[in-house]
């Protein structure tokens, strides 16, 4: 194990009884914590991740899109679903007329995915500025 590590570990164990509780770190590029990425060119300002109950699905909200991706597998995320949820033409014009900034502000942001039940999803985005 690496000293910086190992220091940090140390420093854990010595912390038990102090608030807050206990965190663990590892090194990037670390073996015993090796990091999957994943990554499409097209999305963007992904800020919202919902989890599924049984933990093989992760749904992420970005710009205009909805993505599930399959994590059930240690070494690899790959893309199951991909859904785009992008305004209008005449929606990013009703949002630009508002003095708004079509490309920073008017895509759909989504901020928000909540589980209603083994096949929908809740989900909520800023939407070019207008009702949800
Ligand atoms: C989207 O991502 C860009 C680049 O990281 C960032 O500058 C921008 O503030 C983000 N927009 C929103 C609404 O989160
Ligand atoms: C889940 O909820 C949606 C929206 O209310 C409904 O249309 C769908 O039939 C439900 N599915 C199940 C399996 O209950």
């Amino acid at each position: 194990m690496a000293p910086a590590a190992l220091l940090h570990l140390l420093s854990l164990l010595g912390s038990v009884d102090s608030l807050p509780p206990p965190r663990t770190s590892f090194l990037l590029n670390s073996t015993d914590r090796p990091l999957v990425y994943f990554s499409l060119p097209d999305v963007h300002n992904t800020t919202t991740l919902l989890l599924s109950p049984d933990a093989s699905t992760l749904y992420v909200g970005a710009r205009d899109i909805v993505l599930s991706l399959d994590v059930s597998q240690s070494d690899v995320i790959s893309l199951k679903k991909k859904v785009e949820w992008r305004p209008s033409d005449a929606e990013i014009h009703d949002c630009q007329n508002k003095g708004k900034n079509p490309t920073v502000d008017c895509p759909n942001f989504v901020r928000v995915l909540q589980p209603i039940n083994s096949t929908h999803l809740y989900a909520c985005g800023r939407y070019g500025f207008g009702t949800l």
